[in-house]
């Protein structure tokens, strides 16, 4: 079973390669078709148009690894960054598109199998969330997964109804929860302690269906589509054992190197101060 950050990323892209989506690289940063975002805030800013259908593919699903910084704009972690074990500016997303071809209950279905089966992850350590008015999202979840009626919760904000910014593509969405388990702290999403560490958003599956022009204006998209965005940090740290996205492989490397160099470093300028 995929254990290192770099086996899930490989497992989750191959996964979904196997399942018929063509693997895209993730595009840059810094977004090369919209003028709207300073960086890439999700996997789907480099298929806006795809979504809106100003852009053709040669292919109606796609999977990617996009690189991702949130400090600013609509989606901004900088306030958590330093004060919770899972929030980072610049992280990895991955995600799985699907342009017009399979929708709400296909999307359900994909991600619970491979969180379930070739994640490994035990059923009653997981929650689901759905849009308040999104009753097909709720007896989808029921009918695929066998969750019980409480362990799908229904959400009246707009933590289910996501927007890239303030216009382009949107819709509402359904996020799978982990429990991390009652030595750590926080409520069920909707309660007052949601944002505790101990239930933890993992994969947020967005149903998109509209595109918003500007404050007041929605339309439809051409066709409803399906956008879903997973953080890679978390999803390590948790088949990694631990609720914190330091302690995984990746960013223990980058820190016990950091050290190793301050050390060096230290000892160079303490013979510099010295000589
Ligand atoms: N765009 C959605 C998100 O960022 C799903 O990828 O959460």
């Amino acid at each position: 079973m995929a254990k290192t950050l770099n086996e899930i990323r490989t497992t989750f892209l191959k996964y979904f390669e196997k399942n018929g989506h063509t693997i895209v690289e993730s595009s840059n940063l810094v977004p090369n078709n919209d003028p709207t975002l300073m960086f890439a805030n999700s996997g789907m800013v480099q298929f806006k148009n795809v979504f809106t259908g100003l852009e053709k593919r040669d292919y109606v699903r796609a999977t990617t690894s996009q690189k991702c910084v949130r400090a600013g704009g609509k989606h901004n972690d900088l306030e958590n960054v330093g004060y919770t074990p899972r929030h980072h500016t610049f992280f990895e997303m991955l995600g799985n598109f699907s342009f017009g071809d399979y929708f709400k209950d296909r999307a359900i279905e994909l991600a619970w199998n491979l969180v379930t089966k070739d994640f490994g992850i035990h059923k009653n350590r997981l929650y689901v969330t759905v849009f308040n008015e999104d009753d097909e999202a709720f007896n989808f979840w029921k009918k695929i997964t066998g969750l019980s009626d409480d362990r799908i919760i229904r959400i009246p904000t707009s933590d289910n109804f996501w927007s890239m910014g303030e216009t382009g593509p949107c819709g509402p969405c359904s996020e799978i929860f982990f429990d991390h388990g009652d030595k750590l702290k926080g409520g069920l999403p909707g309660t007052k302690d949601q944002d505790g560490d101990r239930y933890i958003e993992i994969w947020n599956l967005v149903f998109m269906q509209f595109e918003q022009i500007s404050k007041d204006k929605r339309i439809d998209l051409p066709k409803p589509s399906v956008d879903t965005g997973m953080g890679l940090e978390r999803i390590a740290a948790l088949l990694q054992g631990t609720h914190d996205n330091y302690k995984t492989d990746h960013f223990q490397k980058i820190i016990n190197a950091t050290a190793e160099a301050v050390k060096k470093n230290q000892i160079k300028i303490i013979f510099q101060v010295l000589e």
